[in-house]
């Protein structure tokens, strides 16, 4: 990456962190054991959901503070996500971001509760965000798109479709539609989300980052299904192997490792390719893709 790109992350990420701490309610606050979890499941992560929405603002000329409800309700959905993902009636797993999942350190049904929690807080924050400059119709757009994104349509339904194919063989054209819902919908909506926080926007400029969200979004879940061959559990935080210990239907399954890994590539490639409108302009997101290429967890 360029040192351009590289502290623009940096402070996207601190941006990010500080706007975190403020939404999420204290942690001694009532219902105090609930909070806590809360906070304790939020922690860690890689955070490229809201960089993906801080960097479309900065191709597209925006200023950050414009982002901050956006990025958080972002992640927010998707660290619910992961809570119910790790909870022994789905993927029944001990280890996220290097420690034990909020089931386990807490307990099913608190965990249960902190994605449930973590979920309705995304839609609060978008729902009262007060940045100037930012309209009502702005933010009903966005809670649409995250509410569509996060939904049946989206997220849940590609975890539904998951757990069916548990020990079940997929076509690779079912698996690409599970994959586009249960990981690429909620990345595409990163880059839509930044998009409705413009005020003026072409159609062009538009299509070309919901090209990229989307290619990204199959590239980076096809990533994970490789890294749960290839990867160790220490570097992932996360148990490897796990997929096929559950029958999981994934890329490298279906494929093979070279075939999956090339078919992210091509992904990537396809996403970078998609912000030529952009010009010079598209670097922050171009940069990006590669990192998120290369990432070994
Ligand atoms: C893991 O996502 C779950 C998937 C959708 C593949 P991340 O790899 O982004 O997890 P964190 O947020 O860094 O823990
Ligand atoms: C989960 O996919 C996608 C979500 C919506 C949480 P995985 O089940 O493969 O994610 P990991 O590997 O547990 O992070
Ligand atoms: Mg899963
Ligand atoms: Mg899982
Ligand atoms: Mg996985």
């Amino acid at each position: 990456m360029t040192t351009d790109v590289v502290r623009r992350i940096a402070g996207h990420r601190e941006r990010l962190e500080a706007a975190l701490q403020r939404a999420l309610p204290p942690h001694d606050h009532y219902p105090a054991r609930l909070h806590e979890a809360m906070r304790y499941a939020c922690e860690g992560g890689k955070r490229l959901r809201p960089l993906l929405v801080y960097l479309a603002g900065d191709v597209l000329g925006l200023d950050s503070p414009r982002l901050d409800s956006a990025a958080c309700a972002v992640e927010l959905i998707h660290v619910y996500s992961l809570v119910h993902d790790d909870l022994p009636a789905m993927d029944d797993d001990d280890l996220r971001r290097g420690r034990p999942t909020t089931h386990k350190a807490y307990d099913e049904a608190t965990a249960i509760l902190v994605g449930d929690a973590l979920q309705a807080l995304a839609f609060q924050l978008l729902a009262g965000d007060a940045s100037p400059g930012l309209s009502a119709e702005q933010r009903v757009r966005m809670i649409a798109i995250l509410a569509e994104a996060a939904g049946s349509r989206g997220m849940v339904g590609g975890q539904a479709v998951d757990l069916d194919s548990e020990h079940r063989h997929l076509t690779l054209a079912e698996l690409e539609a599970l994959h586009i819902h249960k990981t690429g919908a909620l990345i595409r909506a990163c880059l839509r989300l930044a998009c409705a926080a413009a005020d003026r926007l072409g159609d062009a400029e538009r299509e070309a980052l919901d090209r990229y969200g989307k290619c990204i979004g199959l590239a980076f879940q096809i990533q994970d299904d490789v890294l749960d061959v290839e990867g160790n559990s220490a570097t992932l935080g996360k148990t490897a192997g796990k997929d096929t210990a559950s029958g999981k239907s994934t890329y490298p399954a279906i494929l093979g490792l070279p075939t999956a890994r090339a078919r992210a590539d091509e992904l990537f490639a396809q996403a970078r390719a998609a912000l030529q409108v952009f010009g010079a302009r598209a670097a922050p997101l171009l940069d990006f893709a590669d990192h998120i290429r290369t990432r070994d967890r």
